[in-house]
């Protein structure tokens, strides 16, 4: 499969998170093609494109931006983008990378993004542990100050837009958007219920647009290549490029740029070198696509999957996986994972995370973790994997925001596609069906 390298063609490339480096390399280019344009046929651009966020949810970037209120109905309030670096979900290790390797791309992704939007002030939320990577972004930022690409009047335009960076506190909620806000203006990083969506009313109750890094980045190319070079890669449906972050079971983990459409057996043996005990895929058990919170998939499934929204989506009953692509978090297991135990580790996780409003969430995490606890030390019965399952089934869809959901799809998941690993911990293996 052959497809252009976008957000990964400056990496490891000597001194290539440095302007003067970039700029030989293009970057910045597409400013005078974009002010040269009206905002909306630069909206329209990247509506056209089919770009979808690269955040988790696949929302079309495009759409979203259009759900901003025009200036008539603003009230005099501004637009903020936010662009959402938070990057904790288990599995996901691909943002970091961008901003790392090439952080004057999202930054122009940034300025083109909040000139098709009309923002004059714009922040990258990152998360607390990501002290290193704010450095390096407040030297770029920096750099683009003094090479006159932000601030006032840029290149002469009439546009102004101003970037900070702003470091979390380290949680995860924090990545789910709303929380983003609250916490990016001072409160508890808490989700609020939706709607207001933040594009009608976000930030310091102004309208807000909260996309991820990889969304953003990618703008530059399509600004340069137009939607319609964009939309021949892919699937004609699952649009573009995508990184994957590989953890897990391969020869060679890491982050990979693929095209989406690229089958997940090709993956495996081509990019990540193969798995990383015997030949072939004999050792393979599962697969977790799109980072901690998706459903799990087993080795059937992998090897008739590919990277595509659409297919991994498709129900179970129609012969589907039942599974996201979500943030392309792709983590391999092989036959030596013990499939409870790792769900019981994914577990510990979101019943620390929870933020605690609701009461489904807050208080079904924990349970699920404890009963898991028991499972793993061979102290439950039937009866508490069907609380368990129970559990899961109340938390999903009954809670503020999506981490409720997307702690309860592990449990459902795993529960469902490796029942016999649950009831062996129990000892009731030859006692089928009671979970
Ligand atoms: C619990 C939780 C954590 C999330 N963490 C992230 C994150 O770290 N990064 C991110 O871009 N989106 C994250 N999201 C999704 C965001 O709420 C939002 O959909 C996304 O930033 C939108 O950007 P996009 O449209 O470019 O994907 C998270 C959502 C939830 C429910
Ligand atoms: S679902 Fe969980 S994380 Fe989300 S608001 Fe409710 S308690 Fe907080």
């Amino acid at each position: 499969m052959s497809y252009p390298k976008i957000l990964t063609a400056n990496w490891g490339i000597e001194g290539s998170h440095l302007l003067s480096v970039v700029r030989a390399r293009g970057a910045y280019s597409r400013l005078p093609k974009a002010f040269a344009m009206t905002p909306a046929a630069l909206t329209q651009v990247v509506k056209d494109s089919g770009l979808r966020g690269r955040g988790g949810a696949g929302f079309p970037t495009g759409m979203k931006w259009t759900f901003v209120p025009p200036a008539e109905k603003r009230g005099g309030k501004p637009v903020y983008l936010l662009c959402n670096a938070d990057e904790s979900e288990p599995g996901t290790f691909k943002d970091r990378y961008i901003m790392w390797q090439d952080p004057h791309q999202l930054i122009e992704g940034m300025i083109l993004s909040g000139y098709a939007l009309g923002v004059r002030t714009a922040y990258i939320y990152l998360r607390g542990e990501f002290k290193f990577v704010q450095k390096r972004l407040d030297e770029a930022i920096a750099e683009a100050y003094a090479a006159g690409l932000l601030g006032k009047n840029i290149q002469g335009s009439g546009f102004d837009f101003d970037l900070y960076t702003h470091l979390g506190a380290g949680a995860y909620i924090c990545g789910e958007e709303t929380a983003l806000i609250s916490s990016l203006e001072g409160d508890k990083g808490q989700p609020k219920l939706k709607p207001p969506f933040p594009a009608v009313e976000g930030a310091w109750h102004a309208p807000t647009i909260v996309n991820n890094v990889e969304t953003l980045a990618v703008v530059p190319w399509i600004l340069e290549n137009g939607a319609d070079a964009y939309k021949a890669i892919g699937t004609g449906k699952s649009l573009g490029t995508k990184l994957i972050s590989v953890s897990g079971h391969v020869k060679r983990p890491g982050v990979y740029e693929i095209a989406l459409g690229y089958p997940f057996k090709d993956f495996l043996e081509k990019e990540c070198g193969g798995m990383l005990r015997g030949k072939g895929f004999e050792t393979l058990k599962a697969v977790i696509p799109g980072g901690s919170s998706v459903p799990v998939m087993t080795k059937d499934e992998v090897l008739r999957s590919s990277f595509d929204y659409e297919m991994l989506s498709t129900p179970m009953d129609k012969g589907g996986p039942g599974t996201y692509l979500g943030s392309g978090g792709f983590i391999v297991m092989d036959d030596s994972t013990d499939m409870v135990d790792s769900l019981t580790n994914l577990l510990r996780f979101y019943a620390h995370e929870s933020c605690g409003q609701c009461t489904p969430c807050r208080e079904g995490c924990g349970w699920m973790y404890q009963i898991l606890t028991r499972v793993c030390e061979g102290d439950a019965t039937q009866e508490d994997l069907a609380t368990l399952k129970d559990l899961a089934d109340n938390i999903h869809s009954k809670t503020i925001c999506f981490f409720g959901a997307s702690a309860a799809m592990p449990v459902q998941s795993f529960l469902l596609k490796f029942k016999d690993e649950f009831l062996a911990k129990i000892g009731a293996l030859s006692a089928k069906g009671a979970a």
